[in-house]
């Protein structure tokens, strides 16, 4: 198996011939995984508010969900908080999905054989989900085109899991996410808590302090998700 990694959904410059895996672990694809856990049945992503109100045309039962700044997209049925996604709320239903960097990493990881969502909550079952795969390719999210580090750091757990199960780790981007790595669950839950947009949503409030909380944990969804 090879993997490599995209630290920025502008650095995939070409498709996984076997699976992909969009991480943006504060908080999309940690969000994604609790609405898809709790019965949501598909996850349209788009990159804008605009193009989510298309899609809402072609599919106008499926539910409107997003952020701008971390707040709710205005006209939208749902934002951004893993808190939202309740199964009475989701279950059966199709999801359109426009939030800023997140939507940009799914968008980035199509044209692959299988698209995975991923983040520390479901960190061990996205791992099995790729053990028979000859290619992965993870493409971080990051934040307005730019680095971020909880997106790295789980490319980089799983790039060491990966490499110790025999994969071998391909490329600068891969190796340094691989030197990230956090090595226990209190380790991931320093590591997203000090990073720079767990402490921009921590200054809006609680609400959204709850939420770096939930997506600092290790494990509390036993599933992997396709899209
Ligand atoms: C994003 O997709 O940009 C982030 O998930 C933003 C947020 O935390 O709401």
């Amino acid at each position: 198996m090879r993997v490599a990694v995209a630290l920025t959904p502008r650095a995939v410059h070409r498709p996984s011939t076997g699976a992909a895996v969009a991480i943006d672990v504060l908080r999309a694809t940690s969000t994604l995984a609790v609405a898809l856990a709790n019965g949501a049945t598909h996850v349209w992503p788009v990159a804008t508010p605009a193009e989510a109100m298309e899609e809402k045309r072609r599919r106008p039962q499926a539910l409107l969900c997003g952020e701008r700044e971390g707040r709710r997209i205005e006209g939208f049925d749902l934002g951004n908080s893993p808190f939202e996604y309740p199964p009475g709320v989701v279950r059966g239903r199709e999801l359109i999905f426009a939030s800023t960097n997140g939507s940009l990493a799914m968008l980035a990881a199509a044209g692959a054989r299988r698209r995975l969502i991923g983040a520390f909550v479901n960190a061990a079952a996205t791992l099995a989900a790729l053990e028979r795969e000859r290619e992965v390719l993870l493409v971080c999210a990051g934040k307005l085109g730019r680095f971020s580090l909880e997106d790295a750091a789980f490319a980089g757990w799983l790039c060491a899991a990966l490499e110790a199960r025999g994969a071998t780790i391909e490329g600068e981007a891969a190796r340094l996410a691989r030197t990230l790595a956090p090595a226990s669950a209190d380790e991931i839950r320093a590591l997203v808590q000090g990073a720079s947009h767990a402490r921009y949503l921590r200054r809006m409030g609680a609400e959204f302090t709850r939420d770096v909380e939930f997506c600092s944990a290790l494990d509390s969804i036993d599933q992997a998700f396709e899209i």
